[in-house]
């Protein structure tokens, strides 16, 4: 067998369709959330038509390899275990597998909704042409820049430290949009809040982040929340179609908008569920400790 058709059999379970189970959904905080163990293109059809504000898809970058959990996330019981591959032939081949998840998953956005994929330097100029296409030159929203600092330098060139967000409305004239604030840099403004610019500087999570899960390519909370609630209104629906360790999921539960996660990995589900489930238990728990201080003060 030659290296390319070997590969190709290894990534044959991308194209099929994976049984999907799907789970009820759970009620931890503010809004509800369902998990799929599915692939995006065969839970998309699925979904409600018009029936999502915001989808936000953070997919494989097809850096060529697969990604693992970090080496240190076996300490304090975080999953070390997780991996997906993140390798087509071809960067054409990456576009096409793009091109029919996102198509599918159109008719399911309301008239106001936003549609931004993750992606970096490899892909981005593929993905904003892809995105031209699919959704018209018109209703491009924003290239965001997410900033995120950690890690090393390079002696042959700039280090390489943003991601890019491209953002598209399904109608440009009547996308929801909420500014968020952060905190002002200027001397002038300096203790004062004012509305983001298109680069969002958020570290990226370190191994011993209380959030990290031990899921590879793990994204920030602080990224995710500031993305929802700036994209979906209140009590909106969010679209996660490859939500990993569940971030998205989490993110949007915690500011009371409803949120479906989907994933090719049982693992990842699995993770992110029992991530949902601890955070729902922590409130409850935290609740029942407030009710009971006759004083009505937090124990
Ligand atoms: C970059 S990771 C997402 C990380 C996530 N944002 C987080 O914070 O944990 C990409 C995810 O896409 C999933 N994936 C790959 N192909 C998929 C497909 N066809 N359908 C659904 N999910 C897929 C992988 O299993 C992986 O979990």
């Amino acid at each position: 067998m030659t290296k390319s058709r070997k590969r190709r059999s290894r990534e044959q379970p991308r194209s099929v369709v994976n049984a999907g189970s799907a789970r009820e959904p759970g009620v931890a905080g503010g809004g509800a959330w369902k998990l799929l163990h599915a692939d995006w293109l065969v839970a998309a059809p699925e979904l409600s038509r018009e029936s999502i504000d915001f989808l936000y898809a953070d997919p494989p970058f097809n850096t060529g390899k697969t990604k693992a959990s970090p080496a240190r996330a076996a300490l304090k019981g975080r999953a070390a275990d997780a991996t997906y591959v993140d390798r087509w032939d071809t960067t054409a081949d990456y576009i096409a597998w793009l091109r029919a998840r996102v198509a599918a998953t159109l008719p399911a956005m309301k008239r106001s909704g936003v549609v931004a994929i993750h992606c970096d330097f490899r892909a981005c100029h593929h993905i904003r042409l892809l995105l031209d296409q699919l959704m018209g030159e018109v209703n491009f929203v924003n290239h965001l820049i997410w900033s995120y600092g950690l890690g090393g330098s390079s002696p042959r060139r700039f280090a390489r430290k943003h991601d890019d967000i491209l953002v598209y409305a399904i109608d440009a004239r009547r996308c929801y949009f909420e500014p968020p604030m952060v905190p002002a840099t200027s001397a002038r403004l300096r203790g004062k809040l004012k509305k983001a610019t298109d680069v969002l500087n958020i570290p990226s999570l370190n191994n011993m982040a209380a959030e990290r899960t031990g899921y590879p390519t793990q994204k920030p909370l602080e990224l995710l929340t500031l993305l929802v609630g700036a994209f979906s209104p209140p009590g909106g629906t969010v679209l996660d179609p490859c939500c990993g360790s569940g971030t998205t999921i989490e993110a949007a539960e915690a500011i009371g908008r409803s949120a479906i996660g989907f994933d090719l990995s049982a693992r990842a589900v699995e993770i992110a569920i029992m991530r949902l489930i601890s955070r729902g238990s922590c409130e409850a728990r935290s609740g029942q400790r407030r009710h009971a201080n006759p004083k009505g003060r937090p124990a």
